[in-house]
């Protein structure tokens, strides 16, 4: 039987929250549900943030009370614990949390300092380990810092070992605005697949190189199965100068699926599902093999 590896549609959250054009909740619901088709087993539906810090999630708990019906697992993005708070309001049970490796980062992103972003991520893992919430933890700029430059691997292997004291349900390792080279991705990643194994490890990469697809091999190889990816390859932080989109999830699936894993997801139905997110941001998406897979489809 193929292994699976297992894709985070992360489009209407990372893809959406630095567009200059903010779709309305109506868009982002028919985006959900054109993602949702596409059999993707996990998308994230937005963030629980302050509206006026990124306006274009703004409605996310309107988001939450009328998902599409789907076997996909949802979950969305909190910055703090207003935000754990205002999620499990609104229903929702699996959350990300994206903490920074850096003072600067966490400082730009939620106004606040390294020591102070890790006790917090401590007590929203503690306290939904005591609710039944699940907890996706990224670790982003763990490779380089848009405001401090290159990351200390032994800085990112410690931050890990402290936070998963706390148990996460997922660790993800974030390449914030795309510096990983496929060499730093493998040595850290097969570190950290050693010492914790695959189930509880991910990572999330962006494409501003273009080296991201060859991030997620070398990723693949360090023997990591759970990836974000954004469909199009739409992305980035308003926070990171730089960031470009996340890798594109139908190059991801394309490489994946080459290679023998399996994703569960339709490609012509991701495509027109790109389509989609294409008319409503008002420019055409695609990954790098848009033009190939298109024609493949066709
Ligand atoms: N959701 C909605 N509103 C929130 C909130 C949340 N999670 N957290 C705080 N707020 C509100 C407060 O209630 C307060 O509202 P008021 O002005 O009406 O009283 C206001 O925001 C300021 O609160 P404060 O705790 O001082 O926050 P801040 O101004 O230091 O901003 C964040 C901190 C985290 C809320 C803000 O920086 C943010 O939302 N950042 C988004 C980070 C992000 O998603 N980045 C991209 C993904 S990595
Ligand atoms: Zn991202």
């Amino acid at each position: 039987m193929a292994e699976t590896v297992l894709i985070k549609e992360v489009a209407a959250r990372d893809g959406l929250q630095a567009q200059p054009q903010h779709l309305t909740v109506a868009q982002r619901l028919d985006l959900l549900a054109a993602l949702a088709k596409t059999g993707v087993p996990e998308l994230e539906i937005g963030s629980f943030v302050s509206p006026k810090a990124i306006p274009q999630m703004a409605g996310t708990d309107e988001i939450a009370a009328n998902l599409p019906e789907t076997t996909a697992a949802y979950s969305a993005l909190v910055p703090n614990m207003k935000g754990y708070e205002l999620a499990v309001r609104a229903g929702v049970r699996s959350h990300a949390i994206a903490i920074a490796a850096t003072e600067g980062m966490n400082q730009n992103n939620i106004r606040k300092g390294l020591d102070d972003t890790f006790t917090m991520a401590e007590e929203i893992l503690d306290r939904a380990a005591a609710e039944g919430v699940d907890i996706h933890v990224y670790l982003a700029v763990a490779f380089e810092c848009p405001y401090e430059g290159p990351v200390a691997e032994e800085l990112v292997l410690a931050q890990v070992e402290r936070l998963m004291r706390h148990n996460p349900a997922r660790l993800l390792i974030a390449d914030t605005i795309g510096a990983a080279n496929p060499a730093a991705v493998q040595t850290m990643m097969q570190q950290l697949i050693d010492r914790y194994g695959p189930e509880r490890l991910g990572c999330h990469f962006h494409d501003t190189r273009a080296m991201g697809l060859a991030n997620v091999y070398a990723a693949l190889q360090a023997g990591v199965r759970q990836f974000d990816a954004s469909a199009g390859g739409l992305g980035g932080c308003p926070f990171a100068p730089g960031a470009k989109g996340n890798v594109a999830t139908e190059d991801v699936v394309m490489l994946c699926e080459s290679m023998g894993y399996e994703t569960g997801v339709d490609m012509p139905t991701l495509l027109d599902a790109v389509s989609l997110l294409g008319e409503m941001i008002g420019s055409p998406q695609g990954g790098r093999a848009h033009t190939w897979l298109t024609k493949q489809c066709a």
